[in-house]
């Protein structure tokens, strides 16, 4: 199974997971776009993306703005999720879709309260981590409590792919990267991969 391949079944429109050829062929308008969108996006390496990203306190027309601008970045860079820190804001503040019809979900100060105890082991991509998949294991299925941007506490019970995209994205705001929770072997391979491309670039 192509890279490619993988990778659309998580961070890429899951609606492409069917899809048999190694990269989908982009309208080149959206191709652009996702470009465009990806350039904002900060990469491996960045100390941002290392960095623990404080609760929100202001829940104003500021912050409606930033999670208007992530929702439509993460939809130019077809991504699922997309954590404030991956744009260099340090606020606990994710944004996620997983299907392609429905609303984007902004999580603001989530918290899992609750996981089961099922685990369960995929690959994963990241906007940040071009060229990188790697096996994560995570919890199936989960509750989270936040606040969507209007301060209203919300609470999401999630399972599967959403569930791990909520996973990998409060992941991020605490710093911690899919390159930390896979294996040793798995790091190794993503590490080089991500010297390459950088090289490429
Ligand atoms: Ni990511």
């Amino acid at each position: 199974m192509s890279e490619q391949l993988e990778q659309d079944t998580f961070e890429v429109e899951p609606d492409e997971e069917d899809q048999p050829q190694d990269e989908p062929e982009l309208d080149p308008e959206v191709a652009a776009r996702r470009a465009a969108a990806l350039a904002h996006v900060r990469k491996f390496g960045d100390p941002v993306l290392r960095t623990r990203a404080r609760p929100v306190e202001r829940f104003d027309d500021a912050l409606r703005a930033e999670v208007a601008r992530m929702g439509e970045l993460m939809n130019d860079a077809m991504g699922v999720g997309l954590a404030a820190t991956q744009v260099g804001v340090l606020h606990r503040l994710l944004v996620y879709r997983v299907q392609q019809q429905a609303a984007v979900v902004a999580l603001i100060n989530p918290e899992i309260e609750w996981s089961g105890k099922e685990e369960e082991t995929a690959e994963e991509g990241c906007l940040s981590l071009p060229a990188v998949l790697v096996d994560v294991e995570r919890k199936l299925h989960i509750r989270v409590r936040a606040l969507d941007e209007r301060g209203e506490e919300i609470v999401v019970e999630a399972s599967g792919l959403e569930a791990r995209v909520i996973q990998h994205e409060i992941d991020h705001l605490d710093g911690v990267l899919i390159l930390d929770r896979t294996s040793r072997e798995q790091r190794k391979e993503a590490m080089r991969a991500l010297r390459e491309a950088q090289q490429a670039a």
